[in-house]
């Protein structure tokens, strides 16, 4: 039975003082807690007990620690020198090299170094759970509790059940994030657990769009950062996380659940990876980076030097487009054979709107009225059409005060497909159970940093809606990779919210 966390003194062993090691002892002692840290590294311990100890003084230095409490908090703090120091320990979290056997092998040390009541974790990003646990006696004791880097600033932290583990060791980790300063979520063992499976979405659907050659990094990320309201574009977030780690994360989780498209990622991610392009750490990646870490892209705005349009006609009747149009001074007229003609598709690209339509394909130019249209606004056409028609109603539209992004044909063009890819993926997490609706949402805005959670988007789109973006895609694709959740179909079909648990 394991120990309620809630409150007094709990011994926590950490084991492994990198990265993350220094920064979950560092929540530990600053949570009242305290940490026994080892490292298997001469000097390491030390060296990340100093680190710690700098930024509780820094902490001071800002005001945002008391003198005493941060005093308090480095007594807490005991460097040992090996697995038999940790018999006191109630709680074991083990952040050390992620490779499976060594942390078997570490696993089955520390069983017969810690009383029968304590709990083992590990902070483990890509392994499983179970697999760590084959080699205990007691896996019910064992879980996961997954930070997220750098420790201190971020909110998250999953507690990983596996098939074995025990309710109340689940209950206690979550306690035990709590007293960290932690948001806790429960999530299910499994590829990336929740927050590094609902990622992939967000990524390689960015990808997908360079690798078809629909828009550049630099448009995409441009997109989801005006339009969407990401903080960070896919390609720049690769960049800083690096090829290195989240091109393995990527072929791993798709992998795990056994090739499901919808993870897939392209080749563009692999080249970088062999060619040691790996993000900033290497000074290139999807862009290039200059002396000081400054990026160098190339511009995502479209050319708005043409002659405005200012007659214009429609595809198919759009109040929302045509008064758009008008707010950017153009006169909206019928179609006299010459005109630029417009459409705001849902899921479509230009081509199969101008076959439904009719419409001239030389002269159509689709406009994504999605996501803040204030701020950036995206054009696209289909193949042989007129590049003077697009720049015409580039410059046209940029009389409204938004960026625009001219890319290459898309069903969905960015943002729509993007955002549709993050709602489907987070909704079919919720289907397969890895974690609560509500936790979802949870994990992925605190981990991720996403403006909203997936399900919420779903909501914000509209549940229906993003079906259709999605039903297009898959027929015009031809693939399974856009195939809809039965979570969102059934809660768009029904009219429901997308948090209704089935
Ligand atoms: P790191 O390389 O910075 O630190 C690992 C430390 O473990 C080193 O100091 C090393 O000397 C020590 N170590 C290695 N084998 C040991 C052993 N047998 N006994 C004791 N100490 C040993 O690695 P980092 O980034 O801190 O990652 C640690 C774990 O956390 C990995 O499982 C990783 O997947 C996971 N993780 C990493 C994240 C990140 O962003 N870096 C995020 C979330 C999880």
């Amino acid at each position: 039975m394991a120990r309620d966390f809630r409150s007094g003194n709990v011994m926590v062993g950490v084991i492994g003082a990198g990265a993350m090691g220094r920064g979950i002892a560092q929540v530990t002692i600053t949570g009242g807690m305290t940490a026994l840290l080892y490292d298997a590294a001469d000097g390491a311990a030390a060296a990340a007990r100093s680190f710690i100890f700098g930024m509780l003084d820094r902490a001071v230095d800002k005001g945002r620690m008391g003198a005493d409490e941060a005093a308090a908090a480095k007594d807490r703090l005991q460097v040992v020198d090996g697995l038999d120091a940790m018999a006191d320990a109630e709680v074991v979290i083990e952040a050390i090299v992620e490779n499976l056997d060594v942390k078997r092998a570490v696993f089955a040390d520390l069983e017969r170094a810690v009383g029968d009541d304590a709990i083992l974790a590990s902070n483990t990003s890509s392994l499983r759970i179970a697999a760590i646990a084959a080699g205990c006696e007691r896996k019910q004791r064992v879980a996961g509790l997954h930070f997220f880097n750098p420790v201190p600033l971020m909110k998250l932290v999953e507690v990983v059940r596996a098939p074995a583990t025990d309710d109340d060791v689940v209950a206690a980790l979550d306690a035990l994030g709590r007293r960290m300063g932690r948001v806790p979520v429960v999530v299910r063992d499994g590829p990336g657990f929740l927050v590094n499976l609902g990622g992939r979405a967000f990524t390689t659907e960015g990808l997908r769009l360079a690798h078809e050659g629909i828009a550049t990094p630099a448009q995409v990320d441009a997109v989801m950062r005006d339009a969407c309201g990401f903080r960070m574009g896919p390609f720049e977030l690769m960049d800083l996380t690096g090829i290195d780690v989240n091109f393995p994360a990527s072929m791993a989780i798709y992998n795990g659940y056994f090739q499901d498209r919808r993870m897939a990622t392209y080749p563009l991610h692999e080249s970088l990876r062999e060619a040691g392009r790996l993000g900033r750490k290497t000074g290139q990646g999807h862009y290039r980076y200059d002396g000081k870490g400054g990026k160098i892209a190339d511009s995502a705005d479209a050319d708005i030097s043409a002659e405005p349009a200012r007659r214009v006609a429609l595809a198919e009747a759009h109040e929302g487009l045509e008064k758009l149009l008008r707010e950017a001074g153009a006169a909206v007229i019928e179609d006299d054979g010459a005109c630029p003609v417009l459409a705001a598709p849902l899921g479509e690209d230009a081509t199969a709107v101008a076959v439904r339509t009719g419409a001239d394909a030389r002269r159509l130019v689709a406009v994504d009225l999605t996501g803040d249209i204030g701020r950036r606004l995206t054009i696209m056409s289909a193949p042989g059409a007129d590049p003077a028609q697009r720049d015409r109603v580039a410059a046209l539209l940029a009389g409204t005060g938004a960026a625009v992004t001219a890319i290459h044909d898309s069903p969905g063009f960015i943002a729509q497909r993007m955002r549709a890819m993050v709602a489907n993926l987070g909704c079919e997490i919720a289907q397969i159970g890895v974690a609560a609706p509500a936790d979802i949402d949870t994990a992925m805005t605190l981990g991720l940093n996403y403006p909203l959670g997936p399900l919420a988007l779903t909501d914000e789109m509209g549940a229906d809606t993003v079906l259709a973006i999605l039903g297009h895609l898959q027929r015009i694709t031809g693939e399974e990779r856009y195939r809809p959740s039965q979570w969102l179909r059934r809660r768009a079909l029904l009219g429901l919210p997308a948090t209704t648990p089935d």
